[in-house]
């Protein structure tokens, strides 16, 4: 085993350096002495989109892209979605180990205690046009809430911090339930605290006249390992996002709805949303192969496929699959998912995809069960901002906690003119 360095030469000059290796990765900075004359700025990486570089080191999630693997603090994905609650992989993520049960009990208290949002943060959804986007009033009223609770913005004292944990991971679900009722014309429901997590969810969002709601127990279990599934997933967009703003030591609502909003995006938590389009869109099985040539035309994407780090299939779309038919034992049987199973067995024997090794993600299923279990369209990427603030929040006090970390702030190849001079308006021609 050699030296755990790498050596470069630098070909312009004929100067050798030698950079350390670490945890299989090196030091970007240790590039900086890297200069053709004394003056030089020194050598930078060029790399848009992060495909190549580490933005942090965490201790959270781990993903292994090429074997298929999701673990959160260690636990596979596969035994949290079997064996655990949402809450208690909130708890894992945002604590780091899996609580006691006295510690699962008092956490499960201190959400349920402020599931309550402010009147006033009504008042303001009242506001939305009524066919207003719910995630868009998701990202406006999260961020409103920062005005309501100033204590916030003290992000470097741990018990605030943990309140605006508790807070956060409790009043997502009443601003989106809100948001949804908002949007059909419904009056609010207020939480049910002798509810579970998803179960008051699940109350907010659907009871009418009854005195309490008695969510299935089947759907809320089947929400709950969706939200599971959903809870952090290293550093996508809207984790980077809320680190990135995060990193500005803004106060946790200003940065949850920065981060909601990058999960907004058709690439990124639209994607369920896009993947019911794209299947009514098909229509019928028999309009599959014309869809496909289209996809490998490179005129349409085949949404709910492929994913910057897994380059095999995705395990939550494995276990959202199986969810899938314990969901329509109980809903009627979603006619979308015909079109979707026979769409993936064409696709994964396609060599079009094989060659790109481009698999279904999390969103090719879970829009199919949401919808079967009553959601519209525009509730998916709201179902997937709320258990994704446990990691949200696992990530930025991750992030404020690391002395390696700064204000976030890439450097930029500048190919723009070089100085020239001020033309005054009357100067310029036409
Ligand atoms: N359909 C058809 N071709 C695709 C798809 C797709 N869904 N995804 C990637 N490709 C092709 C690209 O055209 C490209 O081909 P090329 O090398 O010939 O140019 C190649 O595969 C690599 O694609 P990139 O866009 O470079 O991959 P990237 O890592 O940037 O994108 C992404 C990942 C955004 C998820 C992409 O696969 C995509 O657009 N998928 C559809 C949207 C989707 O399902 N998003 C959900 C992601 S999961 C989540 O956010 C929870």
């Amino acid at each position: 085993m050699g030296k755990d360095s790498l050596t470069i030469t630098d070909n312009r000059t004929g100067k050798t350096y030698d950079v350390p290796i670490e945890n299989e990765t090196i030091s970007a900075m240790s590039l900086r002495q890297i200069k053709a004359k004394p003056d030089d700025f020194g050598l930078m990486t060029y790399d848009p989109a992060f495909t190549n570089t580490a933005s942090c080191k965490s201790r959270i999630t781990y993903i292994d892209g090429d074997k298929g693997i999701l673990r959160y603090r260690g636990y596979p994905i596969e035994q949290l979605a079997e064996k655990s609650s949402y809450l208690e992989t909130a708890y894992l993520l945002v604590k780091g180990e899996l609580p006691k049960p006295s510690h699962l009990k008092a956490f499960a208290h201190n959400i349920t205690f402020h599931t309550m949002i402010h009147e006033n943060i009504k008042k303001f959804i009242d506001g939305f046009h009524h066919d207003a986007h719910p995630m868009g009033i998701l990202v406006g009223t999260v961020g409103a809430l920062s005005t309501f609770y100033p204590d916030a913005k003290r992000i470097f004292d741990t018990e605030s911090r943990r309140v605006q944990t508790h807070r956060l991971i409790a009043k997502m679900p009443t601003l989106a339930a809100f948001a949804y009722r908002h949007s059909i014309g419904m009056p609010y429901a207020y939480p049910d605290n002798d509810l579970s997590y998803t179960g008051n969810f699940l109350s907010m969002l659907f009871k009418m006249t009854e005195l309490k709601y008695h969510p299935n127990p089947v759907l809320e279990r089947a929400l709950d390992v969706l939200f599971i599934l959903h809870a952090d997933h290293e550093q996508n967009c809207s984790t980077n996002a809320m680190r990135s703003v995060g990193s500005s030591h803004v106060d946790p609502y200003s940065a949850i709805a920065a981060a909601t909003a990058a999960l907004y995006g058709p690439l990124h938590g639209g994607a369920n949303e896009a993947v019911i389009r794209m299947l009514m869109e098909i229509g019928d099985i028999k309009n599959i192969p014309a869809y496909i040539k289209r996809v490998k035309g490179g005129e349409v994407r085949l949404m709910g496929f492929g994913h910057r780090i897994y380059k095999n299939y995705d395990p939550r779309a494995k276990i959202i699959k199986q969810i899938a038919d314990q969901v329509f034992e109980v809903t009627r049987r979603n006619s979308l998912l015909d079109i979707a199973l026979e769409l993936e067995r064409i696709a994964l024997a396609d060599e079009y995809f094989i060659s790109k090794k481009l698999y279904p993600n999390v969103d090719f299923y879970s829009g199919i069960i949401y919808q079967a279990m009553g959601f519209p369209m525009d509730m998916f990427p709201v179902l997937f901002a709320i258990p994704r603030t446990a990691g949200w929040l696992a990530q930025w006090a991750e992030m404020l906690l690391d002395e390696d970390q700064k204000i976030a702030r890439p450097r930029q190849v500048y190919l723009g003119p070089a100085v020239r001079d001020y033309v005054p308006i009357e100067a310029r021609t036409e």
